[in-house]
Formats: C-alpha cells, sequence, structure tokens
C-alpha cells in the first residue's frame, strides 16, 4: 500500500462495559475524542478514531444472568444503544471494536502466546480481593473490615475473596522501565498531575499481575490451556491494536500506530498508564504518546456511575436540543482534566446565553439583513474602515489561538476564543447600527461593507466551531449559501474574506431554542421519576424560540395527515406523572398513541372524548411505550389543553 503523505493521528476512547445502556459520562468522552479527531481532519491529519465496547468477563457475563439473557445476546442488544446514541450525538468514529470480534480475539491470543513464550507469563495461584465492578484485583494494603471482608475502594462495592490458579504476568520486572519511560516522556500522562499520581503508584512497588481466570467462562480462552480465560482487562486494552488492524491489515496497523492519545476517565487510569505500556513493552510494541486522564461528571456531587443510579439519560437532553448544545456545554464548562457538576441551571444558562443571544442571534440578524436590505445578495462591499479591519484582524489572531488551544485539547480555551470573538462582532454590529445606515441610500456601500465584515465573520466562526458544533455550522454555512463544505476546506486555508461579494445567502432557521428554566426543569424532573426515557412527547416540548417561525407552504403543511380519532381506552403510565396511554380508533384501525396530558385530564375524563392526532408521525417509544402518533393540544401555563370536537363526527375524518 502506497503511503500517504499526510501525517496521522490516532486518537481511541476507552471501550464501554456492555453490562449496561450508555450515559452522559461514556458521552463525554466519545464527544471528546469526535471533536478532536474532527479539528485533526480539517488540520490535514489522516485521523482514525476508535471507539468500541468491552463485551468479555465476570461483570457483563453477571449482568446477563440477571437479566436471563446469555452474555452474547446482552452485547448484542446493548452495543446497538451505543451505537446508536454516537449517531444521535453526531459521534463519527472511523472504527468501533467489538471485543467479540474474532480478530480481536485472535489478536489477543497471538499477543498472549508471545509473552507466555517469552517468560513474561509464568502460572501461579492467585489469592486476593477481586472488585467484578471494577474488574480490579484489590491491592493488599485495602484494610479488611471487622469481619474480615473487603470493599472496593474505588467503587466502594464489596469484593469477592478469590482462590485459584491462574496465569501472572511478570508486571514487577517492568516498574524500572516504567519509570525510566516516563522520565524521558514527561507527558505520557496528561494532565501533569496525573503524571505525578502514576510515578509514585510505580515507585511504590509493583506486584506480578494475574492475568487468566479459571472461574469466568464468558472471555477469550487461554492459547494452551483452556481451562483458563484472559483477564478481561488484558483483553480490552488490546482493543487498541486490533481496532486498527493487528494482526489483519498489518498495513493499516503500520500507519498509525502508535497511539497519539488514548483518551480515558481518570477512573481507568492505572491500567493505562501502567498496565498497558507494560504489556507494550513485554510484546515489543511501541509506546503511545499520550494518556489523557479526563474528570469526572458528578451529579449531586457525586460521581455519576450506573450503580448510584444517578446517570442522565443522554436522550433527555438531545431530544429538547438535540446534539450540539449537549457537545457544546460538555466541552465548553469545564477543562478536561478537571470534573464537572452537572447542574440544569448551568445547562441552560449556557444554551440561552452563548448559543441563542450570542451566536444564533448574530447569525439570524446578519442573514436577515442581507435579505431584506439586498435581496440576500451583497454587493461589492464599500472600503474597509479601520473599525472594520479589526474585525478582520481579530479573526486571524482567532484562528491562531484556537488552533493551538485544539492542538493542546484545550477545547474550553479554544471556545473561550471563539466566544470572545462572537461578542466582539456583536459589538461591531451594534456600534455600526446597520439598521440606521439602511435608512440612507447614500450609505449603501458601507451598509455593504458593514454586513460584509458580519458575514465572513461568521463564516469563520462557525468554521472554528464545528469540531465541536459540526450540525449548527454546516447549517450555517448552508445559510451563508457558500458553494464549499467546511469538511474540505482545510484549516491552513481558512481565511476571513473568503466570502465572495455576489453571493446569494438563504434564509436562516433559528439554530438554538431559547429554553425557559423552569419549564425545562418541571420537564426533566418528570424524565427523571419515569425510565427508560425516549423521544420527548410533542406536548411537553420545552423549547420555545425567540425567532418567529419559518413560514411553510400549503403542500409542506398538507404533509401532515391530521384525523379525528375516539379515545377507547386511557390510563396512566406508570412512573411518569405527566403521560397517558390511549387507545384510540382512527375509523379503519386503532392505535396506540402516549400524551403528555395527565397533568390536565384524567384518564376517564378523555374515553369517548374525539381529539385530533397527526397520524403519520414516525413512531416513537416513549418511557418505554410506543407512540404510533400525537395528539393535537394547546399549552397554557405549562399544560396541555386538548381542543375537542362539539359536533358528532366520524372517527378517522379528514382535519385540515
Ligand atoms: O472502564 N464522568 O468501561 P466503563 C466522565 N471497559 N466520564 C465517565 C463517567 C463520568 N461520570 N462515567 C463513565 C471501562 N465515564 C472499561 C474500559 S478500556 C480498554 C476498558 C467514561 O463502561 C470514562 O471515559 O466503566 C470512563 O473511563 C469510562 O466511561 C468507563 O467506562
Ligand atoms: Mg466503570
Amino acid at each position: 500500500m502506497a503511503k500517504t503523505s499526510k501525517p496521522t493521528f490516532y486518537i481511541t476512547t476507552p471501550i464501554y462495559y456492555v453490562n449496561d445502556v450508555p450515559h452522559i459520562g461514556h458521552a463525554y468522552t466519545t464527544i471528546i475524542a469526535d471533536a478532536l479527531a474532527r479539528f485533526k481532519k480539517l488540520d490535514g491529519y489522516d485521523v482514525f478514531f476508535l471507539t468500541g465496547t468491552d463485551e468479555h468477563g465476570q461483570k457483563v457475563e453477571k449482568a446477563a444472568a440477571r437479566k436471563g439473557l446469555t452474555p452474547q445476546q446482552l452485547a448484542d442488544k446493548v452495543v446497538v444503544r451505543f451505537q446508536d446514541l454516537w449517531k444521535a450525538l453526531d459521534i463519527e468514529p472511523d472504527g468501533f471494536i467489538r471485543t467479540t470480534d474474532p480478530a480481536h480475539e485472535r489478536g489477543v491470543q497471538k499477543i498472549f502466546q508471545r509473552l507466555l513464550d517469552k517468560g513474561d507469563i509464568y502460572k501461579g495461584t492467585y489469592q486476593g480481593w477481586y472488585c467484578v465492578s471494577e474488574e480490579n484485583f484489590l491491592s493488599e494494603d485495602v484494610p479488611a473490615a471487622a469481619d474480615g471482608t473487603k470493599v472496593c475502594p474505588d467503587c466502594g462495592r464489596p469484593a469477592t475473596l478469590i482462590k485459584e490458579s491462574t496465569y501472572f504476568f511478570r508486571l514487577s520486572a517492568y516498574a524500572r522501565p516504567l519509570l525510566d519511560f516516563y522520565a524521558a516522556h514527561p507527558t505520557f500522562v496528561r494532565p501533569q498531575g496525573r503524571m505525578n499520581e502514576v510515578v509514585s503508584f510505580v515507585k511504590g512497588g509493583l506486584k506480578d499481575l494475574s492475568i487468566s481466570r479459571t472461574t469466568v467462562r464468558w472471555g477469550i480462552p487461554m492459547p494452551g490451556d483452556p481451562a483458563h480465560t484472559i483477564y478481561v482487562w488484558f483483553d480490552a486494552l488490546h482493543n487498541y491494536l486490533t481496532g486498527i488492524g493487528y494482526d489483519g491489515d498489518m498495513d493499516r496497523f503500520q500507519k498509525f500506530w502508535p497511539a497519539n492519545v488514548h483518551l480515558i476517565g481518570k477512573d481507568i487510569l492505572r491500567f493505562h498508564a501502567v498496565f498497558w505500556p507494560a504489556f507494550l513493552m513485554a510484546a515489543g510494541f511501541a509506546l503511545p504518546e499520550c494518556v489523557f486522564g479526563h474528570g469526572w461528571w458528578l451529579k449531586d456531587d457525586a460521581k455519576m456511575s450506573k450503580s448510584k443510579g444517578n446517570v442522565l439519560d443522554p436522550y433527555v437532553i438531545i431530544n429538547a436540543f438535540g446534539a450540539d448544545p449537549l457537545r457544546y456545554f460538555l466541552l465548553r464548562e469545564v477543562p478536561i482534566g478537571h470534573d464537572g457538576n452537572f447542574s440544569h441551571e448551568a445547562f441552560i444558562h449556557r444554551i440561552n446565553s452563548d448559543l441563542a443571544n450570542d451566536l444564533g442571534n448574530l447569525v439570524h440578524r446578519t442573514l436577515t439583513m442581507i435579505r431584506s436590505y439586498f435581496r440576500g445578495t451583497l454587493p461589492a462591499p464599500g472600503e474597509e474602515t479601520a473599525d472594520d479591519a479589526k474585525i478582520r484582524e481579530a479573526f486571524a489572531r482567532t484562528k491562531d489561538a484556537v488552533h493551538g488551544h485544539y492542538d493542546a485539547y484545550a477545547v474550553n480555551k479554544a471556545l473561550e476564543e471563539i466566544w470572545a470573538y462572537i461578542t466582539l462582532v456583536n459589538k461591531y454590529l451594534a456600534d455600526n447600527a446597520p439598521w440606521k445606515l439602511a435608512k440612507d441610500p447614500a450609505q449603501k456601500a458601507r451598509l455593504a461593507r458593514v454586513l460584509f465584515q458580519a458575514a465572513a465573520a461568521i463564516r469563520g466562526a462557525s468554521y472554528l466551531v464545528y469540531p465541536v458544533m459540526p450540525g449548527s455550522a454546516r447549517k450555517i454555512w448552508a445559510f451563508l449559501g457558500e458553494p464549499g463544505t467546511i469538511e474540505a476546506t482545510p484549516f491552513a486555508d481558512l481565511a476571513f474574506g473568503d466570502f465572495a461579494p455576489g453571493r446569494t445567502v438563504g434564509e436562516p432557521t433559528p439554530l438554538f431554542p431559547r429554553v425557559d428554566l423552569k419549564e425545562f426543569l418541571a420537564e426533566e424532573a418528570k424524565a427523571e421519576e419515569a425510565k427508560p426515557a425516549g423521544p420527548a412527547p410533542a406536548a411537553a416540548q420545552a423549547a420555545n424560540t425567540e425567532v418567529p417561525m419559518e413560514q411553510i407552504t400549503y403542500d409542506e403543511f398538507r404533509k401532515v395527515d391530521l384525523r379525528v380519532a375516539l379515545v377507547l381506552e386511557a390510563e396512566k403510565v406508570q412512573g411518569a406523572t405527566k403521560l397517558l396511554k390511549l387507545k384510540v380508533d382512527l375509523g379503519p384501525e386503532q392505535r396506540q398513541l402516549v400524551a403528555g396530558v395527565a397533568e390536565t385530564y384524567k384518564p376517564e375524563e378523555l374515553v369517548g372524548k374525539k381529539v385530533i392526532i397527526v397520524a403519520n408521525l414516525k413512531p416513537a417509544v416513549i418511557r418505554g411505550v410506543e407512540s404510533q402518533g400525537m395528539i393535537l393540544a394547546a399549552v397554557a401555563d405549562d399544560k396541555a389543553v386538548i381542543p375537542f370536537f362539539e359536533r358528532e363526527i366520524a372517527p378517522g375524518a379528514v382535519v385540515k
């Protein structure tokens, strides 16, 4: 295979356990990786972004047994939830690895065999405590309780005592080589504080590591001794090699290995910064450039985790706001190394202020003015004044600073820079008041210049925002009538003036919803109490937009199939105070609907009534119940009020 001349960039996320469905914490790591991968692609790199699922081990084995499934059945179900969530969040990995892929299993066995042959793996007996939830052997230093049992210091759950025959990896032999490696590569672990943690852990001494189990069936069989399965962490870490082709597509493997950055949560730092480089050294592979341990998202000041039951369902937010506001918030709110506390106040404040006000309004105002003052086509702008030049020059500085921040994985700083620039442009518009210039025909050329500066600034700023909010950035470029795409515009080529006069801009639709905090909190509380979440019912949508609704044609309206439906049955949806499940008669057929009307109507009040429904809405699962359509209702004081008919009318009648 011919080598390309492009530099390569290989970025990974942890592979997530399939014992349960993903939450915001998993989304966080994967969103960071997606943003960095997108940036590097713009910046001219040949990028490989790998994510996937960790499907073996006792944790998954037990979760499957509890659900009455085989581990493979559970994995097959849950993997789809991860893949769907990545799609919903506009995350586009270049590879998705499952540890049950036969190619991965073969690769792991091959490396295991190599270490056996080399004498770095030897047989013995392990006796000690094991935490199934972290799939981790407890250190002997962990003190026992009065009754002699031990609790996992990482997750707080009771550990189990095991005594079994095992194969050990000679980790102790790698303490010195690891310390030498850290000394020679001081930025191997980032942020810096975490490097210090790792060094002192290794200096404290390393014990050999048990890497096979006889009591776990759900794992890769050990080559030569199939009574043993390979320890799930030995198996999982090697996904970073097999996921780019080891040892099938060796050209691709050679091209991308070693990784530039393994992005992980700080919970799994030791596995990545101590065990992993030791395994790699033993097998003779090059070591990755960097392990970046990000902080945790907390809720109510505790780490969000499935077992604590304090996880946030990403769909609650995606359904109400779309992917970009969530991506923006998670990346803007805290530096990647720090913990963040997820609060709805902070989330909504960010959307309203940064997205709806600062960026959304800037785009909307500018385009609306170009459309109304110049019928959508800017003529050649008048002379650039000193004030105009500042906007152009500030863009060049912003672009450089943003490049540096993305390169240093300081995404929040990149966003801060971009927003400082947006603020500057907003001030420029306020100062130059194009709406006043428009009243004086003699100022046409000046007006064109002011709007040209604004449009060029928007084009540039949205490009810079693209790694974090790809969907919104693409939309803005489309509004601007851009002939090219962001993806095809190299970062180096991005220039302020590339907004040729004569181009026609399109009609902007609202980019970001403005959200009422009280309404959203009420919604969220409902969603919290009712799990699992699905798409939000329409009557309960919290978002209203500041900018007026877009006009549609009659033909567009006609695509909505509105029908009269007779309510046959109604009952509450378990655990959801706002939702009713209805069975309705549509004339030729019956349907089941979920409607957010339970705060205004008792189930028995609706039976026998005729309502209007959208009959051709795609079915959706709401709080675990399928809804095959939607009831029309007015929203008054956050409550749904349903219009009924005052005359007899047959179910199924068309409403238009
Ligand atoms: O550890 N805040 O998988 P896992 C931020 N299979 N990030 C969080 C988070 C939170 N509250 N909760 C989870 C495993 N994460 C192993 C990894 S890799 C070879 C094997 C993210 O399903 C964060 O990236 O427990 C963390 O490291 C990862 O999910 C753990 O996912
Ligand atoms: Mg975990």
